[in-house]
């Protein structure tokens, strides 16, 4: 253990636990949180650092289900040390709920008593507010059983918000927020720095950059997807810049820092007339020429082979099923020359 270190939990989604596993490394490591990776064990991710998580960093988490702070590890069958560890616990809020998660759980372990116990333990010293509390205390079931605390929610559950059902410009093969939130974060941008998707459509990728504060451009062949993008931010109160144009275009844009796009494949987008060869070509050669040595380009294509890797380093590659007749791949693609 490093010296006065913190020790956290990560519970990651079964979406995508790489994925899951790789956003949380990437974030921490853009937060000047140098973690060290602890154990991972059914899908709890267990990683200290040096210093304190900011909570901006764990609202931008979209694969990760809850995080906290450790107060303690024990055997399932020591179930009884974790009530009596609650006891140190000081709240430094007014409100609190005690909430467990059995997570492939192997023991039964009497889940109402501890949540009861810890509850009246707590419940001394603050209020309980089961519906809206400043701080969750959370226990973890699983191989073990993690007590943690927890007082900032991930953008797990917030970005579905903005799913394609909610929206009043609607396409049908738009990316899951949490896919297009995921993809922004493997793309190692900070909050200062300017995002372009090229191919935005309707704004999938643009709403989940905005929601995270980060400065969006987004551009489009069609002037209705320019239209759509626009119409969708503004009904999430979000604002940014879109622009009509090909992808030889982007060359116009005075600054760009990464790239994150889902270009179109010619199964339901529109592939405007041209082969899906000759667009990616395109596509790739103009990010190239844009982007700076060392910045990342995340695209999501149906086939690796459809791009042309020159001049970039593949950092992770991603196989993302969406349906029998779809698995998406999201390459991380950072430039070497
Ligand atoms: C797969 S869709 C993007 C979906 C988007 N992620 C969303 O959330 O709606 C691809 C988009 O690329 C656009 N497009 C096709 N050819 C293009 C080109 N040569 N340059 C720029 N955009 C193009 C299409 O108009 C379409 O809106």
């Amino acid at each position: 253990m490093m010296k006065d270190s913190i020790v956290h939990f990560f519970v990651l989604s079964g979406e995508h636990e790489q994925m899951a596993e790789v956003e949380v490394e990437e974030l921490l490591i853009l937060y000047n949180n140098r973690p060290k990776k602890i154990s991972k064990k059914n899908r709890i991710l267990i990683i200290e650092t040096k210093d304190d998580i900011e909570s901006a960093m764990i609202e931008r988490l979209s694969l990760t289900k809850y995080v906290g702070k450790i107060v303690e590890i024990e055997d399932v069958d020591k179930y009884e040390k974790i009530i009596e560890k609650s006891k140190s616990i000081e709240l430094q809020c007014e409100t609190f709920a005690v909430r467990c998660h059995k997570i492939k759980n192997e023991k039964e372990v009497p889940i109402d008593k501890i949540n009861r116990e810890i509850g009246t333990i707590l419940g001394k010293k603050k209020l309980v507010d089961l519906d809206n509390p400043e701080t969750e205390i959370i226990v973890l079931i699983s191989d073990r059983i993690y007590l943690g605390i927890s007082k900032t929610k991930t953008g797990y559950v917030k970005c579905l918000k903005h799913h394609v059902n909610y929206r009043p410009e609607f396409y049908p093969i738009s990316l899951n927020p949490r896919m297009a939130r995921a993809m922004i974060n493997v793309a190692g941008i900070k909050n200062n720095e300017i995002m372009l998707d090229p191919f935005c459509g309707t704004g999938g990728i643009l709403i989940e950059g905005a929601d995270m504060d980060l400065n969006i451009i987004g551009q489009d062949i069609d002037s209705k997807m320019v239209e759509a993008s626009l119409k969708n931010l503004k009904y999430f109160g979000f604002e940014g810049r879109i622009i009509e144009g090909d992808i030889s275009e982007i060359d116009k844009i005075e600054k760009i820092d990464v790239v994150v796009t889902d270009p179109p494949y010619g199964q339901s987008s529109s592939l405007k007339g041209e082969m899906r060869d000759e667009l990616m070509k395109r596509t790739m050669k103009s990010i190239k020429k844009k982007l700076e040595v060392g910045k990342r380009l995340v695209i999501v294509v149906p086939e690796k082979d459809m791009i042309s890797e020159d001049g970039f380093e593949i950092k992770y590659q991603f196989p993302w099923y969406s349906h029998k007749n779809l698995t998406r791949n999201v390459l991380v693609l950072e430039k070497v020359t």
